[in-house]
């Protein structure tokens, strides 16, 4: 699977090890940035996974800041984006089976590694489960329609 990862400062070090691991597992990750620890913000990295993703079919996001909710609050401002910010295992496995998140936000200053891992693991591997949870994510895509006008 393609996957899009990108973070602030205070997620830097969680996207990294991430991203190391997405890799493991045999995805094709590719990093948005940024390259160093430098404070930036997090906006910016949110919304670029975010345009990457909506414009690549299939593809997915990981970005990390230091809780997850600003790169969730940003990267679901881009249509096509359903991002969800986790965390726990039920929480990962939860949005993917009933929203379809195709975005994925943790917390770089709220989890150890080996526990955002597990969250990274569970997500990639469970599938949306269609039926009554379509007809609402259908529900979400139209609330992207009527925000243009549409
Ligand atoms: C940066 O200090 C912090 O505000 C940011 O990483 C994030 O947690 C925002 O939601």
């Amino acid at each position: 699977m393609r996957i899009y990862a990108a973070s602030d400062h205070a997620g830097f070090s969680l996207k990294k090890a991430l991203v190391t691991e997405a890799r493991r597992f045999g995805h094709e990750v590719t990093d948005l940035g940024p390259d160093d620890e430098q404070r930036v913000d997090y906006p910016d990295f949110a919304a670029a996974v975010g345009r990457a993703v909506a414009g690549d079919p299939g593809s997915r996001g990981l970005i990390c800041c230091g809780t997850g909710i600003g790169v969730c609050i940003a990267a679901n401002k881009v249509p096509g984006v359903r991002c969800a910010v986790v965390w726990d295992e039920a929480t990962a496995r939860l949005s993917r089976e009933h929203n379809d998140a195709n975005v994925l936000a943790i917390g770089g200053r709220l989890f150890s590694v080996n526990d955002a891992v597990r969250m990274l693991d569970v997500w990639l591997t469970t599938n949306f489960e269609g039926g009554r949870h379509a007809e609402r994510v259908e529900k979400i895509r139209r609330l992207e329609d009527e925000a243009r006008g549409g």
